[in-house]
């Protein structure tokens, strides 16, 4: 039986056979697949992290600004704001990529990075009415089919729950400038809370940083009514502390993990194909995650 279901799994998503793909063991996301598409759109919920995941690593051989990154900008900071946000990016994003340090060694380390570039940002007195320009001066950039994916989700009415430890006021913009908003969206985020004359004073709630996503996915993402009676779930990260964005799903029956390997790909990739079903490899586009989802729905 198994070897009809790969054969049938090679001509439905022919884009599991693509070099830049990786699995641990390819039989059983193949049984994970049928049995999410015998279980269908009704029971699927879509998790995915934003940065890096539903926006690309790098476009023309630069790399594209994560939502922190869009901030730098003469419009919100001061050049004192940029130098050090750098500085900073330069000393702790190599930490957290790094594969020799586990994930207790990087958390307080992540804690430190969000924290002083929120303060950073705080200083600044970021204005509200300036994000929008913000984010059209940048070079973000969704990976290639974010819009057959987005569409499809709210064709289908899956719930799309992005979960980042990103800036939520930046990512709903940089989706709302591509028109891809739609209802079926809900977002887990740092957001930003300005005074009454429109200008940074604080973040709202808990911090989310790259480590701490199961604390949110216990608290918040289990209380989301809209992922309620969905026990499948597609997760899409590119980090390892991306896989526990699901811990929240109560009643879980299937899960499928897809993680962008975009990064110091010959020291992690080990890693990543122990912890993730599904590797991509210096992949832009959500070519994968749709095709799966094509199949299933
Ligand atoms: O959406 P996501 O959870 O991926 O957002 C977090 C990412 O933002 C991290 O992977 C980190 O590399 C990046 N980051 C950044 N600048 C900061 C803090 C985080 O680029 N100051
Ligand atoms: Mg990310």
């Amino acid at each position: 039986v198994l070897a009809i279901w790969n054969q049938l799994t090679k001509s439905q998503v022919p884009e599991l056979s693509k070099c830049s793909v990786l699995m641990r063991d390819r039989s059983s996301v193949e049984e994970t697949i049928h049995a999410m598409q015998r279980a269908g759109a009704g029971s699927l919920q879509v998790i995915s992290d934003f940065d890096m995941t539903l926006t690309k690593f790098a476009h023309e051989g630069k790399r594209v600004p994560t939502t922190h990154n869009i901030l730098d900008n003469r419009l919100l900071i001061s050049e004192d704001g940029t130098k050090k946000m750098r500085e900073l990016l330069n000393t702790y994003y190599p930490i957290e990529i790094d594969p020799s340090r586990s994930i207790e060694e990087k958390l307080p380390l992540m804690v430190e990075w969000w924290t002083k570039v929120h303060q950073m940002l705080i200083q600044e007195r970021i204005r509200k009415d300036l994000l929008a320009q913000a984010v059209k001066e940048s070079k973000a950039m969704l990976r290639d089919g974010y819009k057959a994916f987005f569409d499809h989700l709210e064709e289908q009415q899956i719930p799309l729950l992005i979960f980042s430890a990103g800036v939520g006021d930046i990512l709903e913009e940089v989706i709302q400038q591509n028109q891809v908003f739609h209802p079926n969206v809900h977002i887990i985020s740092n957001y930003m809370d300005f005074d009454q004359t429109g200008a940074l004073q604080a973040f709202q709630g808990q911090l989310i940083h790259t480590f701490n996503k199961r604390e949110g996915a216990l608290s918040r993402a289990a209380t989301l009514r809209e992922l309620q009676g969905r026990p499948n779930v597609l997760l899409l990260g590119d980090s390892l502390g991306d896989l526990t964005m699901a811990d929240g799903v109560p009643e879980q029956e299937h899960i499928l993990t897809i993680g962008f390997l975009n990064d110091q790909v010959e020291e992690r990739k080990e890693s990543y194909i122990n912890s993730f079903d599904i590797v991509l490899v210096k992949d832009e586009t959500l070519d994968v995650p749709n095709a799966i989802l094509r199949y299933i729905t």
